[in-house]
């Protein structure tokens, strides 16, 4: 790495993280859920005190809120843009930046992610069309087959680690072949993701920073053979489209493709994990799930309501705007809390009861809302049905081992660890 990469850090990373962390000794709630070790654990008491410092709350770090209304209404409003890391360097800085830029990766533009209209439409609209429901309903079958091998390999009566026994293991390999990516690289793609999912928070440290620049070096020379290899052999996956519709330049079909990739499986792995150990944290919810199987679709949106894969999002005002009595200034930036959201008693009533029968469970914003609204929601959720209905109907027995470690990461909320005895295996998995 140049010096000039540690200088970037120090902008884009290392001064915010100075910011951050003395603010958060200070006690600042915002503060706090952006880089304490508290909001990795259990940031519902740090949600909890931004409710009650009102509902769109002035920080030394920015504006904030947990409020199911404004944070939908932001989200929905197209005059707020998106907020990459990049968003809180002071403008002067910026050009300079841009020249020690990343190849295409997740978390900076071209990724659809990060960016407005109208770029942001014509990223979105050609892979979109590939994840409409109807497609999607066409991968429920790989789905079975991929989590059943799954299934069969774990020892019975025995220990397991499910999240890379199992929880990563699924969307992993439904995204690699949807992509065309071959079985033998999902090592390096996991590894990958481990490395750059951190930079979705901000204030990072220098070395995290530094391996998942790293990774997304590597990254990029991967993506150029296997684009060039589509070019010559385009296959049935998603990318042999957009490369063969030539709709996205090298630069913005790389950034898709680590998007997609990334989204694809270190979102849901958390939905799987977070969902294991909520039911067996609420043993008579499974015993309900047990006797009444169609509830399976509503548990998963209440495990993504309560204990949501995706904490927080953020937006930067693009004018001078008046929301609940307070005036936002142009450039002002919002970090939106997903999972306060989800916790808004006006909204949900006993928010923190886990309750898999929850009529109104599907309000969470854990897939955010407008235009940047996930586009794999529905692969989500259907690789999360499947895969803990087929858990738990195979070890219905099944318990924690241990402590379950969670991943040290503030915007993705999910487990590195989750060690469990797995109990005598049932004999037969019924179809989702
Ligand atoms: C439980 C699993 C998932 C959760 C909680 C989740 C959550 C989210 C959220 C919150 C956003 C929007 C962030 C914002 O508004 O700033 C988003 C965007 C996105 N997600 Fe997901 N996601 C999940 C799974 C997936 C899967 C499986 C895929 C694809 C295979 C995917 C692909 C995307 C893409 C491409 C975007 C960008 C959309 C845009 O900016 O227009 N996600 N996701």
């Amino acid at each position: 790495m140049k010096p000039q990469h540690w200088f970037r850090w120090l902008v884009v990373q290392g001064t915010p993280r100075l910011v951050l962390k003395t603010y958060a000794r200070r006690g600042d709630p915002v503060a706090q859920l952006m880089s304490s070790p508290e909001a990795v654990h259990d940031p519902i008491p740090l949600l909890e005190s931004l409710r009650a410092s009102g509902r769109l709350v002035l920080s030394p770090v920015g504006w904030a809120s947990a409020d199911h209304e404004i944070v939908r209404t932001i989200l929905r409003d197209t005059s707020f843009g998106v907020a990459a890391a990049e968003g809180f360097v002071p403008t002067p800085l910026r050009p300079m930046l841009d020249r020690l830029e990343l190849p295409p990766n997740p978390v900076q533009p071209p990724s659809m992610l990060v960016i407005d209209p109208p770029d942001h439409t014509r990223m979105r609209k050609p892979v979109a069309s590939a994840f409409t429901p109807r497609a999607i309903r066409r991968l429920r079958d790989r789905v079975e087959s991929v989590t059943s091998e799954l299934l069969d390999a774990l020892p019975p009566r025995g220990a397991a680690d499910l999240v890379s026994d199992f929880a990563a293991q699924v969307p992993i390999a439904i995204i690699s072949e949807m992509l065309g990516f071959p079985d033998s690289d999902r090592k390096h793609f996991l590894a990958w993701g481990d490395a750059v999912s951190p930079m979705l928070d901000i204030g990072i440290s220098w070395p995290t920073t530094r391996a998942a620049s790293k990774a997304i070096v590597e990254m990029d020379r991967y993506l150029d053979a296997h684009i060039a290899r589509l070019r010559r052999e385009p296959g049935e996956d998603i990318l042999s489209g957009l490369v063969a519709s030539g709709d996205l330049d090298d630069r913005e079909l790389k950034a898709s493709a680590t998007l997609l990739m990334g989204a694809g499986f270190e979102t849901t792995v958390n939905l799987i994990s977070n969902g294991v150990v909520q039911l067996v944290n609420h043993r008579e919810q499974l015993h309900r799930l047990r006797d009444d199987p169609e509830l399976w679709p509503n548990a998963i949106e209440e495990v993504l309501r309560f204990d949501s894969p995706v904490q927080n999002t953020g937006r930067i005002a693009g004018h001078d705007t008046e929301l609940a009595g307070v005036r936002i200034r142009k450039g002002n930036t919002v970090v939106l809390s997903l999972a306060g959201a989800n916790r808004d008693p006006d909204v949900f009533t006993d928010p923190h009861r886990f309750d898999v029968t929850r009529a109104n469970a599907k309000e969470h914003l854990t897939f955010s809302s407008g235009i940047h609204v996930c586009l794999g929601a529905s692969l989500a959720r259907m690789e999360g049905t499947h895969a803990l209905r087929a858990l738990f109907e195979r070890f219905p027995d099944l318990v924690l081992a241990g402590i379950p470690r969670r991943r040290p990461l503030f915007t993705l909320h999910g487990y590195s660890r989750l060690p469990v005895l797995l109990g005598q295996r049932a004999a037969q998995t019924s179809a989702v």
